[in-house]
């Protein structure tokens, strides 16, 4: 892994644009995997503006969620899956068939975790993964732990994740669990962004760039990535 540092988070999602518009450029139906939260937003505006300023740029892009709340409800508004619908899906005009997506509240998770490697076997990997970084270190749903899992399987969230601001709104008791793609199915990717901004990131961003690579910090593993970029804006940079 690179890293990068941007002087804003407006500097630093036009540029991861720009770095996924090169690769669209060169593989139009390239397999976009989209992580949610705040950080990406401004990255997927720049997309949805370039939709609109260049027609047929997205006409073959793909789309896979990397992780979910378990036990919401897909339309609930602190879902991945209606976060992608409104920051992607809408405003790329991506059809259903060209989004690859799993249940948010599966009759059996453990089943929905074989769907997911199934779907990911036949459609993967990953072209260019998009990833947030969370406040603990976790890259999608990969939490902090003394070993890591290769595949999609069922995440036993920490505090921290459980108080994402996503879900932190919503009332009632937060998720504990999720679904995600485990750190192999990153590693696959053929590019990784890790996008890292404000100031809530500084503690960890210090801990990322001592380069100490960790399973006690899920997105130290990608210094071993050999294409991956972090992008970093100065709020969050140590
Ligand atoms: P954020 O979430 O972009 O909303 O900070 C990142 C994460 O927790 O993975």
């Amino acid at each position: 892994m690179i890293h990068h540092l941007l002087d804003s988070s407006e500097d630093l999602s036009r540029r991861a644009a720009e770095l996924v518009i090169d690769e669209l450029k060169q593989k139009k139906n390239l397999l976009l995997g989209a992580a949610t939260g705040s950080t990406p937003s401004g990255l997927y505006s720049r997309l949805a503006e370039a939709a609109e300023t260049t027609p047929g740029l997205f006409s073959a892009i793909r789309i896979m969620k990397l992780d979910e709340w378990l036990g919401l409800s897909m339309d609930d508004p602190a879902t991945c899956e209606t976060y992608i619908r409104t920051h992607l899906l809408q405003p790329l005009k991506i059809s259903d068939d060209r989004y690859l997506t799993f249940h948010s509240n599966p009759i059996s998770p453990t089943a929905e975790c074989r769907a997911i490697n199934d779907m990911f076997d036949t459609h993967g990997p990953i072209d260019v993964c998009i990833l947030g970084i969370g406040v603990n270190g976790h890259i999608a749903f990969n939490e902090p732990a003394g070993s890591l899992t290769p595949h999609a399987h069922i995440a036993t969230l920490t505090q921290s994740s459980q108080h994402h601001p996503m879900v932190a709104g919503r009332g009632g008791n937060p998720p504990t669990s999720g679904l995600t793609l485990g750190m192999t199915d990153i590693f696959r990717s053929r590019m990784i962004l890790l996008l890292i901004s404000g100031s809530a990131k500084k503690a960890i961003t210090r801990d990322l760039l001592s380069q100490n690579i960790t399973t006690a910090l899920p997105a130290s593993l990608l210094w071993l990535h050999p294409n991956a970029i972090c992008l970093i804006d100065r709020e969050a940079y140590p």
